[in-house]
């Protein structure tokens, strides 16, 4: 099956984890949506997400990453996507953008942040620890020049508009989220990030805006469930526990430019080709203890509820929301992880801010795999807010608040600041909140 992993990963199980079980905030929060919402319209949509999983699952395993959708810049930025290509994507959570910056130009500019990393190295941070490849840059000239492309920021507003809000608060026009850059040497194993969640963890159950969310999902309707509503989600508080791991900003997509090529178990990334189902089930989770007898685990209607109880598998406050094959079977994650096809320089990845993704546990190519995370971020009260004090941050040598970095990026050997940006770029930036 074109994508599936060759052999499941050691990334961690969270079946047994009950680590939050004695953690106020867990039981609190669990408590409120029992209240809120009932037993009976959660158990209904317990039944309804696993049973809807089935069908999902089956299909994702029958199409293997062919189900993932992939479209060309060219006629994007001509044509914005058509009707079946916003089908597709809705549908998945996620869609593949090839040749967002011609690749000629995007292996120039590897070479260029390859060299500004090799300068710096003494003074900018990277982890993991033991084998450096997330580099803590987000203010150097080549992500600027890659954020700010005309082309680029154009594909972002087009990812931005499969969003909707009729509220009139918003809107489709990009802002720039620093995020860091990654740079992979081959050999370097990765375990760090299997199966997880962005955009929150706990966050996502405790905090009233949020939860407000997936309304339709607690309320016992989880086919209704619009996951593309940004007139509820723009007011969403998705870092009730900060932590660097939170992005404190909405990201409609989060992405990544490919600075190099890279393939499956070359340093590539694996996803979830399914949005809706998945983030319900995960949510209705914590509500259901799964049935004594193995066999009958994929029975959904043999799990019971658990009132009292209070396991959030896979759910820390100060890290992204995490899955594991043993704590969520009804996703059936060791078939349907899917590598994405192979990526050239200037490739565009893009996943739903709900989307479960995992880093390659691998890379077995010859080259450095390299990307540069720049996501899509629509124009709202709460993105405007943080975005405009990243830009004071910025300009004072201080890094973004929501990486916690302590490095003055203004110092660094190469650094050459906004001065070149075009106007429609800087709108981007935040010069005109
Ligand atoms: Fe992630």
């Amino acid at each position: 099956m074109p994508g599936q992993l060759h052999k499941w990963p050691a990334w961690p199980e969270y079946s047994t984890d009950n680590a939050t079980s004695q953690d106020q905030d867990f039981i609190n929060t669990k408590k409120t949506i029992i209240e809120e919402f009932g037993q009976e319209n959660l158990q209904k949509a317990w039944i309804r997400v696993c049973t809807d999983l089935s069908s999902v699952t089956d299909e994702i395993v029958k199409r293997g990453n062919e189900i993932i959708p992939v479209c060309f810049s060219d006629q994007i930025l001509e044509n914005g996507f058509l009707p079946d290509d916003q089908e597709r994507i809705k549908k998945t959570g996620c869609v593949i953008v090839r040749g967002a910056l011609p690749q000629a130009e995007v292996q120039t500019l590897y070479a260029e942040v390859h060299q500004y990393i090799a300068d710096n190295r003494n003074t900018i941070s990277a982890w993991p620890s033991e084998t450096p490849s997330m580099y803590e840059i987000y203010d150097s000239p080549v992500q600027n020049t890659i954020r700010s492309h005309p082309r680029h920021l154009k594909l972002q507003k087009l990812l931005n508009a499969l969003w909707h809000d009729e509220s009139g608060e918003t809107s489709s026009d990009p802002l720039v989220y620093y995020d860091g850059v990654r740079d992979r040497p081959p050999k370097q194993v990765f375990l760090g990030l299997g199966p997880h969640i962005d955009a929150g963890s706990l966050s996502r159950w405790a905090a009233p805006t949020y939860r407000k969310v997936y309304e339709a999902v607690f309320s016992g309707h989880p086919e209704t469930h619009d996951a593309w509503n940004l007139e509820v989600r723009k007011d969403a508080v998705q870092d009730l526990f900060k932590a660097p791991s939170h992005s404190s900003v909405f990201r409609a997509f989060q992405g990544w430019t490919a600075l190099t090529s890279s393939r499956a178990r070359e340093g590539s990334i694996l996803l979830y080709p399914n949005v809706a189902a998945t983030i319900g089930y995960m949510l209705l989770r914590p509500f259901f203890n799964p049935p004594e007898d193995e066999a009958d685990i994929m029975d959904a209607s043999k799990w019971t509820f658990d009132e009292n109880g209070c396991v959030f598998p896979g759910t820390k406050k100060d890290e992204s929301q995490f899955l594991s094959r043993s704590s969520h079977p009804h996703l059936r994650l060791e078939e349907c992880m899917m590598h994405v096809p192979d990526i050239q320089p200037g490739d565009t990845v893009w996943w739903h801010s709900d989307l479960c993704h995992a880093v390659d546990p691998e890379h077995e190519g010859t080259e450095n795999a390299s990307v540069v995370f720049i996501a899509a971020v629509p124009t709202t009260p709460m993105t405007k807010v943080y975005i405009k004090q990243q830009l004071a941050d910025t300009l004072a040598g201080l890094q973004p608040s929501d990486t916690q970095g302590k490095v003055n990026e203004r110092l660094l050997k190469g650094y050459r600041g906004h001065e070149h940006l075009s106007e429609e770029a800087r709108r981007a930036f935040g010069y005109y909140l």
